[in-house]
This record gives C-alpha cells, sequence and structure tokens, in this order.
C-alpha cells in the first residue's frame, strides 16, 4: 500500500485510520454527491484495540494507516460498534489478518455479525454499560439500540474523554480534513442535515431517548467520533443540539413543493402554488422531480412544516417518480408535517388523488382535497393553485407561532 494511506492523531491515545470514499454517490438511494469516509479509530491503550471497521473494498487503505501507526498484528482487541457493511466489510478479513485476542460487540451485534459472515463463533458480548479493559484505561458500552441498526452501540474512552458514535452525529462527506472545525461550516451543516434526514429521521423518538441516555451518564465528551465524516472536536455541544432540534421535528414555516410533469402543465400548477406561499412570506423550496434527487428533497424536508407534491396521471396512476419519493419520503416517517396534493390530468385525474393518499398514509395531515386540474389550467385554475398556496401559509403561520 502506497504510503500516502496515514493515520491522523485525534487525541492522545486515538488515532483516525478509516479509508475515504471519493467516488461514491449512491450510499443505498441517498445521493452522496460529496462522496463519504468510513472511519475506523485505533486506540494506543496497553492493549492496542481497533473501533469498527471499514467497507470491504478499503481493507488495505485501513490497514495502511494502521501500519502507519503500530505493527498491525499488535492490534489485540476490535469493538464492532455496527455491524452495518459499511463499518463491518472488511471485519472476517480484518480478524484474519490480526488475531486479535478478543473482539466485542453488543449481544445483538454479535448475532447480526454472525449472521452476516457466518463466522462460527468469535465474537464476545459486551453489555450496556460494561468497561472493557484495554490495559490503562476503560472502554465502555453505551447501547443505542436502532442507531442505526439494532445492534448498534457507542463507546466511550474516559482517558481521552472520546465518544465513538458511529453513525449517529455523522455525515457522508470525504474530505483531506478530519475535524469538523476544519471544514465548511455550510458544507458541514448542509451534510450533517442530510444525514439525519435520510438516515435518522425515521428513529427521532429513539435519538431523543438516546440524547437523554447519554446525558444522564453524565460522561465529560471532549470528542465525538463518528463512523462517517469529520470528529467533532473542541466543542460538540452544537451539534448535539442541533440533533436534539431534528428529533424534536418542531414544524417551522418553510413549505417543499416537489412534482413531477409531463406536458408542463403540473409544473404551471407547482409555480402557482408557490406564488401563493411566497405573497404569504412563507419560504418555499420548488423542487421538480426532473431535477432533484430523493435525497435532496427528504433533507429540504427536514426543517419544512409543509410538503406539497404534485403528480400528473398515467395510465390511471401517479407517475412512477413521484411514487418513488412518496415510498422513500413515507421511510423516513416525518411527523407534525402538513400537506397538499396536485395535478394535472387529461382522462381519469387519479394522480393526485394517489398522492393525497400516500401523504395520508404518511401522516401528512392535508389542509385540503386534491387539486386535481383537466389538461392544461386556465387561469382560474391557477387562481385556485395561488389560494391552495395561501391555505398551506395560514395553517403553517399559525401551527409555527
Ligand atoms: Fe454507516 Fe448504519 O451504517
Amino acid at each position: 500500500m502506497p504510503e500516502t494511506f496515514k493515520a491522523t492523531r485525534i487525541s492522545e491515545h486515538v488515532w483516525w485510520v478509516g479509508a475515504i470514499d471519493w467516488s461514491v454517490r449512491d450510499f443505498h438511494g441517498y445521493k452522496t454527491g460529496r462522496g463519504t469516509t468510513y472511519n475506523a479509530y485505533l486506540v494506543l491503550a496497553d492493549k492496542p484495540t481497533l473501533i469498527d471497521t471499514v467497507k470491504a473494498p478499503f481493507f488495505g487503505e485501513m490497514m495502511a494507516r494502521i501500519g502507519s501507526v503500530i505493527d498491525p498484528a499488535d492490534v489485540q482487541i476490535i469493538v464492532s460498534n455496527h455491524s452495518e457493511m459499511d463499518h463491518s466489510g472488511c471485519l472476517p478479513r480484518t480478524i484474519q489478518a490480526l488475531r486479535p485476542r478478543a473482539v466485542y460487540a453488543s449481544a445483538m451485534g454479535q448475532k447480526t455479525l454472525e449472521e452476516h459472515f457466518h463466522l462460527g463463533g468469535g465474537i464476545e458480548t459486551v453489555a450496556d454499560g460494561r468497561v472493557i479493559d484495554l490495559g490503562g484505561m476503560g472502554l465502555t458500552a453505551v447501547e443505542t439500540r436502532m442507531l442505526h441498526w439494532p445492534d448498534s452501540m457507542m463507546t466511550y474512552l474516559d482517558a481521552d474523554k472520546v465518544l465513538f458514535s458511529q453513525d449517529g452525529f455523522g455525515m457522508h462527506l470525504a474530505t483531506s480534513q478530519r475535524f469538523a472545525d476544519e471544514v465548511d461550516q455550510d458544507t458541514l451543516h448542509y451534510e450533517a442535515a442530510k444525514y439525519y434526514a435520510n438516515i435518522l429521521l425515521p428513529l427521532s423518538p429513539i435519538v431523543k431517548k438516546a440524547l437523554d441516555k447519554v446525558a444522564g451518564l453524565d460522561l465529560d465528551i471532549a470528542i465525538i467520533a463518528p463512523d462517517h465524516g469529520p470528529v467533532w472536536r473542541s466543542d460538540p455541544g452544537p451539534i448535539v443540539e442541533l440533533y436534539a432540534k431534528w428529533a424534536g421535528q418542531e414544524p417551522a414555516k418553510k413549505a417543499v413543493v416537489t412534482y413531477d410533469t409531463m406536458w408542463g402543465s403540473t409544473d404551471i400548477m407547482a409555480r402557482a402554488i408557490e406564488d401563493g406561499l411566497a405573497e404569504a412570506g412563507v419560504p418555499t423550496r420548488v423542487m421538480p422531480l426532473g431535477g432533484c434527487h430523493r435525497s435532496d428533497i427528504a433533507t429540504e424536508m427536514l426543517d419544512a412544516g409543509a410538503l406539497v407534491v404534485g403528480s400528473p396521471t398515467i395510465n390511471n396512476k401517479m407517475f412512477p417518480t413521484v411514487a418513488d419519493l412518496l415510498t422513500y419520503i413515507g421511510g423516513l416517517k416525518p411527523l407534525g408535517r402538513i400537506g397538499a396534493a396536485f395535478g394535472s390530468h387529461g382522462w381519469s385525474g387519479e394522480g393526485a388523488k394517489d398522492v393525497a393518499k400516500a401523504l395520508s398514509e404518511m401522516k401528512v395531515e392535508l389542509v385540503a382535497d386534491p387539486l386535481s386540474v383537466k389538461y392544461v389550467p386556465d387561469e382560474a385554475a391557477l387562481g385556485e393553485c395561488r389560494a391552495l398556496g395561501k391555505r398551506i401559509a395560514e395553517e403553517l403561520e399559525a401551527r409555527c407561532k
């Protein structure tokens, strides 16, 4: 492996030994426009310990980074905080190469790893709250089930006050910088929000409980080291506060209008609805599916109180692109949103009705019946669209006070 793969020291005893994936653009349906990192950490205790591994193809990069600090054969312990394949993909190969004395995971983690890799044993379970003796320092297990998988746990290194938070507080962002304070702050904030919106939003009630649990443990946390993106040092407080805010899903005075269009009529309707919203002073993102990815729409939805979705009708159904979006967003389980459905049709007009049904199923509270217009909207129809925008604005105003 080339010498370019060096470790980065993040605290007195901890080194980042992960991998940078500059090229990934699709992470199970999430558009990773800036790539990502798979973070693994090496703790130089008396028993050198590797926390998490990386996606399988990056095994060599991780090993080279470990090798830039110690002889990899000296690693005595591996801790798997999260068994999703982006963090465990090369675990079997790592175990084979390093022959550690112990490999730890949560009880669910042990089960998941065994089922994934058919290891036939060799993973020891670590109970919630148990301290793993690394020799001269302890690593405390903090179970955080369902963040992001049932197996998930965080671990806390008391010696350096580092919380290894696996997916929590992470983001898909490939950078040359390892620390959050070194990254452009707008990019950092956007990618953190995008990660929350696309990965953790459906787990918001569990995020709240996990934040309370960690706060209740009264850990002195100086550094948060996630499994993706930069490390939060100096002051991890703001990202924790953002998580509390996002998990709260309080309605905000902002609307997302998203749609697809066949011959331009649903597009004209969307613009008229946006007119009504803008006239009433509601910041609105218009996101046509021809130019916007579902994961970017989900990101804008994170701090939007209203979700307005339009679809033409094709073969007595909503457009497939709109169905894709609604399936994706429905899975993210947004709470407390209001919304509306609209669309142009030629013959039968099921598109807007299908959208309304899907929005209702995801518990978006509809402020009006689906607004369906035949063929090209005339002035009267556009007036109805503007009125719908104003109606949504009034409802948002009432809820966001
Ligand atoms: Fe980054 Fe849930 O894995």
